[in-house]
């Protein structure tokens, strides 16, 4: 696997049609960029991140990014995505520690998301960043009417451990 250094970074507005065509690769039912802008512009609720390519010549490639909302000491990962390109290299991993550990400094207790439980790539990489399923929504997707797994993490736990990382900074692997 080729080492890639990258950068970690609040979303901004010029991110956004990068943003999109990764939305697109991903998702059956993408979301729309006034959904993204939404995001970009609630700041102090939402809290959007992206990781770029770095260290290369050029405009760096944006790879992937994350969504979360802080509700009321909840830390709701609304949204990840790595572009399909860039997958099984670490990132989708260092988006959501990125995500998490934000959620301890803004003094979440818990993280929450939802996912499709057909969609065992990302059921694997939440368990193994602490996550458990808490419950079930039946038939959540109106697209195919897909049940969707609630899992929460404790975000009481020590910081996530890995090499050299600032959610804001950037890590080389
Ligand atoms: C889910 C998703 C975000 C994961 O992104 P990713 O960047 O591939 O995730 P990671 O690389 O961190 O981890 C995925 C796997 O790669 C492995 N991996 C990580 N670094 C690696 C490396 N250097 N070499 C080989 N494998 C590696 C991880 O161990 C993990 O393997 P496992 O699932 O067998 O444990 C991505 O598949 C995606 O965008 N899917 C479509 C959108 C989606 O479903 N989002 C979630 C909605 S709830």
């Amino acid at each position: 696997m080729a080492s890639v250094a990258f950068d970690i970074q609040r979303m901004n507005r010029s991110d956004l049609s990068e943003v999109l065509e990764i939305e697109q690769a991903c998702f059956t039912t993408p979301w729309s960029r006034s959904s993204f802008m939404v995001e970009v512009e609630n700041t102090g609720r939402s809290y959007p991140l992206v990781v770029r390519a770095r260290g290369r010549e050029g405009v760096a490639p944006l790879m992937g990014y994350v969504c979360v909302w802080r509700v009321q000491g909840e830390l709701w990962i609304n949204n990840l995505a790595v572009h399909p390109s860039h997958r099984r290299r670490g990132l989708g991993t260092r988006l959501l520690q990125a995500a998490l550990d934000m959620g301890r400094k803004l003094g979440c207790e818990h993280a929450l998301l939802e996912v499709r439980l057909s969609n065992q790539q990302a059921r694997r990489l939440y368990r193994h960043q602490g996550f458990h399923t808490v419950g079930l929504r039946r038939r959540y997707y109106p697209d195919d009417l897909e049940d969707a797994l609630v899992m929460s993490a404790s975000l009481r736990l020590r910081p996530t451990t890995r090499r050299g990382h600032d959610w804001m900074g950037s890590e080389t692997r």
